[in-house]
């Protein structure tokens, strides 16, 4: 069970997810901590792999904590990977070096989707270890949000074996044999529910869902395979702990075309924060959807390769594009600073110093103005 509650020092993020005023926009990025960090390549080594470092929940705590020793932010994410529940499956994840992930027993057929199962929990404990590991050395510092992949994000890893650039098997699948992904993604609604839930118990203050390859699916196709199981997926979550609500964010990237339909209230049951990519207008989605729900994003993670004054220029203008907050009908729509995907491998990290400084500056400016 959860640890005492210590005070948050810091709630800035989960006001944002709600909706309420604060005093700037919060930010965290999307892989916060992972390899474009010296002091994470340093830790990966001394834990030997990938994995290595994900099941260990001290060396999970340790990176988790890296980049909010360097820069405010307003908020840190697990340290763990999306494909934990697969593994947990029996579907044998490994990363090769300098590869992605690689499933050594990929479920494409009759037998092997018939096989599948919701995981036992107890296999996945290592997770809900490092998150109370967390929250202790987090010590009240900022909020900790868990997260997990969407039921068709799951499925295409499981489906592929792999990452792939087409898509081509589980799409194969799901035109041809669309019986077999319903069973995988009726397991995987019920397994990730359960892993979210399993989060929020052991003291993940926020959940993310992240629905990295929806957009890939044509109009009918992402509604039935990946917007209805991602719905059943938040329906079936834990919205309050620790006596404070725990906001829950969707992100379907390249999901702008279907806002309205992501963005159900969180009042019937959806998600309290839509995370966008940088191929959506944040002002204009925050229009479509009339503030019913919070918004997360949403800068191309490439603008953090051009010098610290762009970088500076162009976090502005994500925060232009949203607009003030509180709305002339005195409403307040909530806007949570963030990448549009995760930052990439390459990125300086001096130039995230500006980023950070240019959100928080620029954000507290324009709150004061008006
Ligand atoms: O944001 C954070 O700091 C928390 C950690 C986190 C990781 N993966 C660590 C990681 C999170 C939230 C994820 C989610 C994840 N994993 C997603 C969804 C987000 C997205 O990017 O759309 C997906 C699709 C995965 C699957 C995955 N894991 C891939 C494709 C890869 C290899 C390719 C790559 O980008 O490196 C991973 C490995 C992985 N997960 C790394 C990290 C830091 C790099 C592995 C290493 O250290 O060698």
């Amino acid at each position: 069970m959860s640890e005492p509650a210590t005070a948050l020092r810091n709630d800035t993020f989960l006001r944002a997810c709600l909706r309420e005023p604060t005093a700037y926009t919060p930010l965290w990025l999307m892989r916060q901590a992972g390899r474009y960090l010296p002091e994470y390549n340093a830790t990966r080594a001394r834990a030997g792999s990938f994995m290595g470092l994900a099941t260990n929940p001290d060396f999970a705590t340790e990176v988790t904590l890296q980049p909010l020793e360097r820069w405010p932010l307003d908020a840190a994410i697990l340290f763990s990977d999306i494909l934990t529940v697969p593994d947990a499956m029996g579907l044998g994840l490994s990363f090769a070096a300098g590869e992605g992930p690689r499933f050594a027993h990929p479920v494409r057929d009759e037998a092997a989707v018939a096989r599948l199962a919701v995981p036992d929990l107890a296999r996945l404990r290592y997770v809900f270890d490092a998150v109370r590991s967390i929250r202790k050395a987090l010590a009240g510092r900022v909020p900790l949000i868990g997260f997990s992949g969407s039921p068709w994000t799951l499925a295409c890893y499981m489906v592929e074996g792999a990452g792939s650039d087409d898509y081509r098997t589980v799409k194969t699948m799901l035109y041809a044999r669309p019986d077999l992904l319903h069973r995988i993604l009726d397991i995987n609604a019920q397994a990730v529910a359960a892993y979210l839930n399993a989060q929020i118990d052991a003291g993940a203050q926020a959940v993310m869902v992240f629905d990295s390859w929806g957009g890939v699916l044509a109009d009918a196709a992402f509604r039935t395979f990946s917007l209805r199981y991602t719905r059943a997926v938040v329906r079936q979550l834990k919205r309050e702990a620790e006596g404070r609500r725990v906001p829950c964010i969707v992100f379907t990237k390249g999901g702008g075309g279907w806002l309205e339909e992501i963005a159900e209230p969180a009042e019937g049951g959806g998600a309290d924060v839509i995370g966008l990519d940088w191929t959506t207008d944040l002002g204009r989605a925050r229009k479509r959807i009339d503030d019913r729900v919070a918004l997360q994003g949403n800068l191309d993670p490439t603008v953090l390769f051009a010098p610290p004054a762009v970088v500076a220029a162009e976090a502005r203008a994500v925060l232009d594009s949203f607009g003030a907050a509180k709305r002339p009908d005195g409403r307040h729509g909530g806007h949570v600073f963030n990448l549009g995907h995760g930052i990439s491998q390459f990125t300086p990290p001096e130039h995230v110093a500006a980023l950070v400084e240019a959100v928080h500056g620029h954000s507290r400016r324009s709150r004061n103005a008006t």
